[in-house]
Order: structure tokens, then sequence, then C-alpha cells
């Protein structure tokens, strides 16, 4: 039988196979991380760029899990390929951001319903106006029931996703808190805007790394390791 290998300049899966499902987190040593910790019978699928992908299983479901890199250009060259290339339905980004209003406190979880952006990403569909930027409903629905069931407060609404970590405009934040953005990070407009152009499904899941009001942050230690409560939201959902 013919095996046909698949391959872009990015993603080298060597015949292992990329799931349907796939859990991204910016930092690919949080993608090994995650297969060690939580997977069954993982391989993995790429090495390019050191940026670690890897396929298991999760409670007998395949599940592939793979780092992102950060920034709109770097999220949008691997989503893009996963989607258009490798076949993935379901992407669902597991990510840190900055908090951006005052009931929100490090380590709470943020759901990314819309997400508003400085980000020229969307420039290339040349719209004659704005466009909404969602994750889908189906995978915002089913991960609220999850959050529920498993009894996680959780924040749900619109985040920013911007390309500027330091921005020269000292007063860009105050200005997005002022229109009730929860929360800040850098990939979502370019994972939202290739699963709504490609017709699959995407989310934002967040776990609060630092606090943009208060200056509270948390260890890069426990970035890699404390983020437990998203996974368990994640896992169940991919
Ligand atoms: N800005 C952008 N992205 C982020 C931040 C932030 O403050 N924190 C975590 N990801």
């Amino acid at each position: 039988m013919m095996t046909i290998t698949k391959e872009t300049p990015h993603i080298k899966p060597n015949g292992v196979e990329i799931a349907e499902s796939i859990l991204l987190p910016g930092d690919p040593l949080r993608a090994k991380f995650i297969a060690e910790t939580f997977l069954e019978d993982y391989q993995c699928f790429n090495e390019i760029r050191g940026m670690l992908g890897y396929t298991g299983t999760y409670k007998g479901k395949k599940i592939s899990v793979m780092g992102t890199g950060m920034g709109p250009a770097s999220m949008g060259i691997y989503s893009w390929e996963l989607i258009n290339v490798f076949g993935v339905k379901n992407l669902i980004r597991i990510g840190t951001c900055g908090a951006m209003q005052e009931n929100i406190e490090l380590y709470d979880v943020i759901f990314g319903m819309g997400a508003a952006t400085d980000s020229n990403y969307g420039h290339q569909y040349n719209l004659p106006g704005q466009y909404p930027l969602t994750a889908s409903f189906e995978l915002l629905e089913k991960a609220k029931k999850i959050a529920d069931d498993q009894g996680q407060k959780v924040h749900i609404g619109n985040i920013l996703s911007s390309e500027i970590f330091y921005n020269a405009d000292r007063g860009a934040n105050k200005k997005w808190q002022d229109v009730g953005i929860l929360g800040v990070e850098m990939e979502s407009v370019a994972l939202y805007w290739n699963a709504i152009q490609a017709r699959v499904n995407a989310l934002c899941i967040l776990t609060v790394s630092d606090h943009l009001i208060t200056g509270a942050k948390t260890t890069p230690e426990e970035r890699q390791t404390a983020f437990t409560k998203m996974m368990e939201i994640a896992l169940e959902l991919a």
C-alpha cells in the first residue's frame, strides 16, 4: 500500500498521524509537557524549528498537541498548515494572557468568545469593512458545559489579540480596558481567521499569567506546570 506522506516547510510528521482535534499552547515545551503528562502512547510528529508536536490518546480518543510560537505570524503559519494541509478540524488554543479587568485574578480561566485586534492579519481578505472575529460556538458551548460540570468558574467575552507585546503607546491598554476587553494575548487573531476562512472550529482558552492593572505576575516555572485548570477543560473538549 502506498503511504501518502504530507509535509510542509514547517511540519514534517514522518508518517505520524495528526489528529482532527489539536491543543495549541504557544510554548513547544508545554506541548511536550502535556504529551508526557496527559497522553498515552504518544509519538512526536514535529521537531522542525523545535516546534514540538505530539499525537497520542486521552481517554481512548486520539488527540494532538503542538506549540505555535508567539504572535499572529507564527500562529498563522502553523494553524494554516494544520487546517489546510493536515485536515485538522478542532483547534483549541491553550495560552496565557494579561488580565485587563479588576474582577479577574491570576490563574483565572478566560474563554475568548470574540477577539479584538490591532493586527493586520485579516487585511489579506480585502473586505470592504470590519469583521467580528469569533470562536466556534460549538466549541464554546461545549467548553462552558465542561467547565460547569467541573465546577470551574470561567470568564467569557472579548479578548484582545495584539501583535505588540512592548507597546510604545502606553495608553493603549487602558483604552482596550475601557471597552471591556477581558485579557490580552497575541495569537487568536490568526487562529480565528484561519478557522473562519476554512469553516473549521477554533476556541481560545486562556489562563491569566499576569495582571495589567495590579501588576501581579506568575513565574515562568508556574506558567509551564500550574495551568491544570485550563488543561482539564481543554482535554475533555478535544
Ligand atoms: N500581553 C500580551 N500577551 C500576553 C500577555 C500580555 O501582557 N501576558 C500573556 N500573554
